[in-house]
């Protein structure tokens, strides 16, 4: 498992602007996440490796934030926020119809493998609740109708 030569060009730029390799963690999490699809133990320790980090720390960061993927999913990754203002403004109505209308719940993929449909922590756009965020895209004061459009304007 190597990045590929777009990807080590922007490991390079990432890395250069950071005081040591090991400080680049989140970004280049990212960058492998897009790279590799999802966070799989070999993508991990490949940037243990890279990072010169214990594959032990890649994985605490990977598992504490929502964002990474570890395990395949969908094209579109839909967070819903469903911390407590979300939650009191409708976080979980909006779940629910999600997974009415996808034919999933929480954790799972459409068939297609289009959609994954995931809980997160609070997003830190509570003025702007209930919401969601596709893939690095937030949508925000979501109703069913505003779902329907979304969904159905993904390329
Ligand atoms: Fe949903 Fe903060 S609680 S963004």
């Amino acid at each position: 498992m190597t990045f590929s030569a777009v990807a080590e060009a922007e490991f390079a730029r990432i890395v250069s602007k950071y005081p040591n390799k090991r400080a680049a963690l989140i970004p280049v999490l990212r960058l492998a996440q897009d790279e590799f699809e999802y966070l799989s133990v070999n993508a991990m320790e490949y940037v243990a490796e890279r990072l010169e980090l214990p594959p032990s720390k890649v994985l605490q960061v990977a598992t504490f934030y929502t964002m990474f993927k570890k395990r395949p999913g969908g094209t579109y990754h839909i967070e819903v926020c469903t911390s407590v203002p979300c939650c009191m403004m409708g976080g979980y109505s909006i779940l629910r119809y999600l997974e009415q209308k996808l034919g999933i719940t929480v954790g799972e993929t459409t068939p297609d493998r289009r959609f994954t449909i995931t809980e997160a922590e609070c997003l830190a756009a509570c003025g702007r609740a209930p919401l969601i965020q596709v893939n690095s895209e937030y949508y925000e004061f979501l109703t069913p109708e505003r779902i329907d459009e979304i969904l159905a304007n993904l390329p």
